[in-house]
């Protein structure tokens, strides 16, 4: 279900035109390791740095512990629309390699699994809720990561719920229309959308 935004500068492909990252989920919904493997395999046959494949994922299913131990780190404004997501991950990165050496496309490499992940995500009719906003060092320590390996980002997966099920002020935020910076502002070089 696609949200409104300011007009396109030029028309999205349909499933990246229905993207979004919703804070009402669906608060019954149970979804399992084979609904949510696509998604994950498309992280999987992402690109990355020398084919390193430097990102691995955490799953928790609501009510799992792995589900407890990802949401009690995530900052009260994002506990509070979190709890209610049928999953959340953790995105791990491998940011030093096995010969010790760092590897400094680590994050980028992650963030374009988990962009992936979001477009596979929305094909199957599931919605994607990105965050930074956590205590990555107490998830990490929890998780029992190796010291090479860094929480970057946890996401919230679902189906959409019903927002007035959101405490007031996110309801707000949750209808605001959708903006962007203008291709003027952020493309240079020989290109010029002025
Ligand atoms: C790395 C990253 C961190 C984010 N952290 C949070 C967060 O802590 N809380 C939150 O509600 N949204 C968070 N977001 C979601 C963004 O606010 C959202 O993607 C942005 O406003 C654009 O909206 P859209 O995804 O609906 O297009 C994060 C997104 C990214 C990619």
């Amino acid at each position: 279900m696609s949200h409104d935004h300011e007009p396109h500068e030029f028309a999205l492909t349909d499933i990246l035109e229905q993207r979004w990252s919703p804070r009402a989920f669906a608060r019954d919904e149970v979804l399992d390791q084979t609904l949510l493997g696509p998604a994950l395999e498309a992280a999987r046959w992402s690109p990355s740095s020398g084919n390193s494949q430097p990102w691995s994922f955490v799953v928790g299913f609501r009510g799992d512990n792995t589900f407890s131990t990802i949401l009690e780190t995530l900052a009260s404004g994002n506990q509070v629309w979190a709890e209610h997501a049928a999953v959340l991950v953790a995105n791990i990165a491998s940011v030093v390699d096995a010969e010790g050496n760092p590897q400094s496309h680590a994050v980028y490499d992650l963030g374009q699994a988990v962009a992936h992940f979001t477009v596979q995500a929305t094909a199957e009719g599931l919605m994607v809720h990105q965050m930074g906003g956590f205590d990555a060092q107490t998830l990490g320590r929890e998780l029992e990561i190796e010291s090479s390996q860094r929480v970057v980002t946890v996401m919230a997966v679902g189906s959409m719920g019903d927002p007035t099920d959101l405490p007031e002020k996110l309801q707000e935020r949750e209808a605001k229309p959708r903006e962007r910076k203008p291709l003027s502002e952020i493309v240079g070089g020989s290109a010029d959308y002025a």
